[in-house]
């Protein structure tokens, strides 16, 4: 099986340079939480500290996931424009300035060279090299469907989601001296990357992928990305607010934030609906079970995550005592996870076989990698809010110490790390599966045709 157009191979690269930063993602977690279950001796900490592992930790996963999603976008764009890409070079230009900024900026935060906003670290002049890097990419992507004049939902809401997602970076630039202010615009970035741009962007790859591999008709599928979109924007945008409750901003934010946010589940929900929808409604063949029990995961976890976990703690009575607390670190990293980690993968699965020319695979170890993965990720995510819990109540309602609160904590911390460390098993497998796919043995042949 060849592919059908050639400059899709551009993804490979990019798919291959997320999987190894994943890795190290999720290898740097595992030292951050051992500074909550155990106490290091003071040369490791200064060696070596929780902040610069941290800012490590957070920023990889943002890059990781923003090359995946970089690739996947070259992947898909021939194949939905039936043109090949504009430029293959362009696209590996861009992918060495964003590789070399990233490792530039990794290597400085050991210096302490940083910005400090919480997962935007990356230093000026770094972060403009960042803008040049996604210019490239906008231009790239946006000739290729400019010169194909083929406008379809998914192509126009997948550029908008791009064109928005890299608009908002652009607040990350400027210094402000009013901190409120400071915290103000980090949500531009942050807020509505996760809960705005990130979502119509994975709204519009899922809904492609879908129609690859259910044959369901576009009619269909794009109806429902209107509506989704729409939702998500909608609710998203004035849900910035859950966000404004403390920093000093206007009252009536409490009121904003907390309506608009807590409808923010919705759109999730309907994605859910609406895949499983496409999974029942689905004809003829499917190339492999593995990208459908990721699709399904992926849409169960994103509503878990980012749905139940976010609703949690968005109304303002609750967020009072649990903001900023490890309730918003659990939450934080299933709804990462379930949305985008499992997007990511997903669509590596799809794609990767076809760039190595396989036809069917074996998908042995890729099921085992998901479950582990989900399992582990399950378990930390559920000894990260017992802690969260536990901190809310003895810090905020008790009105007790952070060391008291912490002492209490220090148990789950170790779960966190056990699971933690089951979780990086999990990722070096399923890297590992990615990277050295095999052509299916006979009899997963049959079972994967189903
Ligand atoms: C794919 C897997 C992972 C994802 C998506 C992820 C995501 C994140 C995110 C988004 C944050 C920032 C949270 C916030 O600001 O509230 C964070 C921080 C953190 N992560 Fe992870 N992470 C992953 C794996 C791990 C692993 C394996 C561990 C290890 C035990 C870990 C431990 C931590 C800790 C301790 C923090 C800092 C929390 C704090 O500041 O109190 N993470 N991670
Ligand atoms: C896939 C989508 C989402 C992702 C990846 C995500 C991720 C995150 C992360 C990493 C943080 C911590 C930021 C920090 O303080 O360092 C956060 C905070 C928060 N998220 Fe989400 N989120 C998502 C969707 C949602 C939704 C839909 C809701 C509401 C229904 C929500 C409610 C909240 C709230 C209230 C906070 C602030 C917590 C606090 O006050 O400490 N999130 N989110
Ligand atoms: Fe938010």
């Amino acid at each position: 099986m060849s592919l059908a157009y050639p400059s899709q191979r551009v993804a490979y690269p990019y798919f291959v340079v997320a999987l190894l930063l994943f890795v190290l993602q999720v290898t740097m977690g595992v030292w951050v939480g051992l500074h909550y279950a155990v106490t290091m001796p003071q040369w490791l900490v200064d060696l070596f500290p929780f902040s610069t592992a941290r800012a490590m930790h957070t920023n990889l996963l943002v890059l990781w996931l923003l090359l995946g999603f970089m690739g996947s976008t070259y992947f898909m764009v021939p194949d939905e424009t039936e043109r090949e890409l504009y430029s293959p070079m362009l696209a590996y230009v861009q992918l060495a300035l964003l590789v070399a900024t990233g490792v530039t900026a990794l290597v400085g935060f050991l210096f302490g060279w940083t910005k400090g906003k919480p997962l935007l670290e990356i230093p000026f002049p770094l972060d403009w090299m960042i803008v040049v890097g996604a210019l490239i990419f906008l231009f790239n992507v946006g000739m290729t469907m400019l010169r194909a004049r083929r406008w379809t939902a998914t192509q126009g809401s997948l550029l908008g989601g791009l064109v928005f997602l890299a608009g908002m970076y652009l607040f990350n630039l400027p210094f402000y001296r009013n901190l409120s202010l400071d915290w103000y615009y980090w949500w531009w970035v942050i807020h509505l990357w996760v809960e705005g741009a990130w979502e119509l962007v994975a709204a519009a790859l899922t809904a492609w992928l879908l129609m690859k591999i259910t044959g369901v008709p576009r009619e269909l599928v794009e109806k429902w990305l209107y509506v989704e979109l729409g939702l998500f924007l909608f609710t998203g945008i004035a849900g910035t607010g859950h966000h404004y409750y403390w920093i000093g901003a206007p009252k009536y934010w409490l009121w904003v934030g907390g309506i608009f946010s807590a409808l923010e589940p919705l759109p999730i929900l309907l994605m859910l609906v609406d895949a499983a929808h496409y999974i029942r409604e689905r004809r003829g063949r499917l190339n492999g079970r593995l990208v459908f029990t990721l699709a399904v995961g992926m849409a169960i976890l994103h509503v878990i995550g980012a749905g139940v976990w976010g609703f949690a703690h968005t109304l303002p009575q609750i967020n009072y005592y649990t903001h900023g607390s490890q309730v918003t670190v659990a939450h934080g990293h299933i709804a990462f996870f379930g949305a985008y980690v499992m997007l990511n993968l997903m669509f590596f699965y799809y794609a990767v076989p076809q760039l190595k020319g396989m036809a069917a695979y074996d998908e042995r170890r890729g099921n085992v990698a998901f479950w582990w993965l989900t399992v582990s990720m399950s378990g930390m995510t559920l000894a990260f809010s017992v802690a969260g819990v536990l901190q809310s109540y003895i810090e905020r309602v008790m009105g007790l110490g952070y060391m008291t609160a912490q002492a209490q904590m220090r148990f789950w911390f170790g779960v966190v790390v056990f699971f933690g460390l089951s979780l990086l098993g999990g990722a070096i497998l399923a890297v590992l599966d990615l990277l050295t796919l095999r052509p299916a043995p006979a009899e997963a042949k049959t079972a994967g045709s189903v």
